[in-house]
C-alpha cells in the first residue's frame, strides 16, 4: 500500500536549521546553501524526514533574514537561486522534504513595495502598508506596541504619515485588507511549491490582518500572559483577527492543488490551546501550529502533562499536534529546561522525541548543545544588542552548529572568525558519531524507534499514575514512557515488558517484570507485554 503523502511531517521527526549556522561553504565565517547541502548526509543519517530553513531570502539583515526584500530570491550571503535549486534536489534524492520560511506579516522597509508606497500619497503600493497621520492631537494612531520594543508606529518623512511596524522600525506591516498583497503572496507560494519545496513555515502566522478601524488594545490584566503584560496591553485588535482565517483557507487550498499536498505550519505564539486550534480551521487552513505554550512550561510533570493534555482537547480527532524544544527565537531547551544539566537534557530530549505529535528537532539539538554566553561586542541580534545587559537577545541559541572540535569547528575553515562565537566545542557530532552513549545516538535511536513503533509515531496519549513528580504516559496500547524529574531514585511499579531506551543506554533491552526503577533524570522507553 502506498504510503500516506503527509506521513512525512504527521509520522517523521522535522528539524530546523538556521542557515546563517549551520554550515559555512566559502570561509566567510555565515553560513549558506552549499555548507547546508553538503550536510543533508547527517540529516538522512540522523532519520528526519525534513528540514525548515529559516529564510534564505534578501535582507539588509536588520532581523536577520526576518526583513525581506526579496520574496522569490536568494541572499547573496546565502548563495543563489540555483544552489537552493540544488539543494532542494539533494535534500529530495535523499528523501528529504525542504519547507521554508515565509515572511508575509511585514517586508523590510528597504523592499522596493515599500520604497514605492512611501513615496506618495497616489502611489499604486500606497496602500500595500498600513499608513496613518497622528491624532488631531499629535498623538500616535493607536496605542499597539511592537512585538519587539516600543509603539508599533514609526514616522516617516518622506510619506508624510506613520507606518504600522510591529517589530523593528526596519520591518514595516503589509496590509492584508488589500486584495493585491493576497494576490502577490499566492503568487510567492505557487513560486517555491513550483521548485519542489514541500511547505512553508509562516512568520508571526497569528498577525498577518489588524483590526480594519485599529481599534486601541485593552490594558492587559494579571490573567493575560507574561508577554502581554510585558506590553501592557492585550493583542485584541493587533493579533489573532478572525479575518486572518480567510487567507489560510485560500492557501490551503493552492498547497492541497499540489502532488504531494503542500504543508503549511505557522508560526503562532498563542497561549491558549483553543485559540491555537484556530489556526487549524475546520480542517482546511494550517496543517499545523506550533506549540508555543509548552516552549514557555518548565520541565515539570503536572505543568506539561496539562499543556499536552489541553493542546489534544482543543484539536480535534485526526488533526496533529506540532512540538518544538527550542527555535532560534528562545534558549536552548538543555540550558532552558535542564539548567544545562547533560542527564536532564538527555530525558528532555526523549519526551520531546514521544510525544503526540510532530516532535522538531532545532539544530544542535540532537547534540544538545546549551546556551552560548555571547560577549557584549559580538553581539548581533538587533534586541540583544538594544536590551543589552538584559539577557533578552537570542544570540545564545544562534551560534554555529559544531560538527568537530577542529579548529572552526567543520563549520567554517580554520582561523575564521564565526559570525556568532563557538560555544563549548567538546560538544560536537564528530565526537558523538560513533559514540554509543552519546546524545546523537540517543537522537538518532529515537527517531528510529518512533518511526519503527505505530504507537510511538500515530499512538493516542494518556498519562499513567506514578511515583509523586514522575511524568509517565501511555503512547497508543504497548508503550509507555516514563521520566523521573525528581532529584531521588525512585519505582514505577506493575510494569511489564522490555525496556527499549533508557537514557542510560546500558538498560536498554532490560525485561522488567513489575518494577522499573529509575534514577534521578532518568527516562524510558517501555514496550508492555501484550
Ligand atoms: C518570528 C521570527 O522567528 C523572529 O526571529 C523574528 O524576529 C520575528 N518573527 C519577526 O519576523
Amino acid at each position: 500500500m502506498a504510503e500516506d503523502p503527509r506521513a512525512w511531517w504527521r509520522h517523521g521527526v522535522l528539524y530546523q536549521v538556521y542557515p546563517r549556522s549551520f554550515a559555512d561553504s566559502n570561509g566567510d565565517g555565515v553560513g549558506d546553501l552549499v555548507g547546508l547541502t553538503r550536510h543533508l548526509d547527517h540529516l538522512q543519517w540522523l532519520g528526519v524526514r525534513g528540514f525548515w530553513s529559516s529564510p534564505i531570502t534578501p535582507s539588509p539583515n536588520f532581523d536577520w533574514g526576518y526583513d525581506v526584500v526579496d520574496y522569490t530570491g536568494v541572499d547573496p550571503a546565502l548563495g543563489t537561486l540555483a544552489d537552493a535549486e540544488t539543494m532542494i534536489a539533494s535534500a529530495t534524492a535523499r528523501g528529504l522534504k525542504v519547507i521554508l520560511d515565509l515572511v508575509p506579516n511585514h517586508t523590510s522597509t528597504q523592499h522596493p513595495w515599500f520604497l514605492e508606497s512611501r513615496s506618495s500619497r497616489d502611489s499604486p503600493k500606497r496602500d500595500w502598508y498600513v499608513w496613518q497621520d497622528a491624532k488631531p492631537d499629535g498623538s500616535l494612531p493607536n496605542n499597539w506596541q511592537s512585538s519587539f520594543i516600543g509603539p508599533a508606529w514609526r514616522f516617516d518623512e518622506i510619506a508624510g504619515q506613520y507606518y504600522l511596524s510591529n517589530f523593528l522600525p526596519e520591518q514595516a506591516d503589509l496590509n492584508w485588507w488589500n486584495p493585491e498583497v493576497r494576490a502577490e503572496f499566492e503568487r510567492i507560494l505557487r513560486f517555491w511549491f513550483d521548485l519542489g519545496v514541500a511547505g512553508f513555515r509562516i512568520d508571526v502566522a497569528h498577525m498577518l490582518v489588524k483590526d480594519r478601524e485599529l481599534r486601541d488594545n485593552p490594558p492587559a490584566t494579571d490573567d493575560d500572559p507574561f508577554i502581554e503584560q510585558l506590553h501592557g496591553q492585550r493583542q485584541q485588535y493587533n493579533a489573532n483577527r478572525p479575518e486572518v482565517h480567510e487567507i489560510y483557507r485560500r492557501w490551503r487550498v493552492i498547497a492541497d492543488s499540489y502532488d504531494p499536498p503542500r504543508l503549511l505550519i505557522g508560526e503562532t505564539p498563542v497561549w491558549k490551546p483553543t485559540i491555537l486550534a484556530s489556526y487549524y480551521g475546520e480542517g482546511d487552513e494550517l496543517d499545523l501550529a506550533f506549540n508555543f505554550i509548552l516552549l514557555e512550561t518548565p520541565f515539570d510533570a503536572d505543568a506539561m502533562h496539562e499543556v499536552i493534555e489541553t493542546t489534544l482537547a482543543a484539536l480535534p480527532q485526526g488533526w496533529q499536534a506540532v512540538w518544538a524544544g527550542g527555535n532560534h527565537d528562545v534558549s536552548r531547551f538543555p540550558t532552558r529546561w535542564a539548567g544545562n544539566s547533560p542527564t536532564r537534557a538527555r530525558a528532555a530530549l526523549l519526551m520531546l522525541l514521544t510525544l503526540p505529535g510532530t516532535p522538531f528537532l532545532y539544530a544542535g539539538d540532537e547534540i544538545l548543545m546549551t546556551d552560548t554566553a555571547v560577549p557584549p561586542d559580538r553581539l548581533r541580534d538587533p534586541i540583544g544588542v538594544q536590551l543589552y545587559p538584559m539577557p533578552f537577545g537570542r544570540d545564545p541559541e544562534r551560534t554555529p552548529m559544531q560538527w568537530s572540535a577542529e579548529p572552526g569547528a567543520g563549520f567554517t575553515d580554520p582561523g575564521v572568525e564565526p559570525w556568532l562565537p563557538f560555544g563549548d566545542l567538546a560538544v560536537n557530532v564528530a565526537a558523538q558519531r560513533d559514540d554509543p552513549g552519546s546524545a546523537l545516538t540517543l537522537t538518532r535511536d529515537l527517531i528510529g524507534l518512533r518511526e519503527a513503533i505505530v504507537d510511538l509515531h500515530a499512538g493516542g496519549y494518556g498519562r499513567v499514575d506514578g511515583p509523586a513528580g514522575w511524568w509517565c504516559y501511555r503512547r497508543g496500547e504497548r508503550v509507555v514512557v516514563a521520566i523521573n524529574l525528581t532529584g531521588t531514585a525512585g519505582v514505577l511499579g506493575g510494569v511489564h515488558g522490555l525496556l527499549r531506551i533508557s537514557t542510560d543506554r546500558s538498560r536498554d533491552g532490560e525485561v522488567l517484570d513489575g518494577d522499573l526503577a529509575l534514577e534521578p533524570d532518568e527516562a524510558a522507553i517501555i514496550w508492555l507485554d501484550a
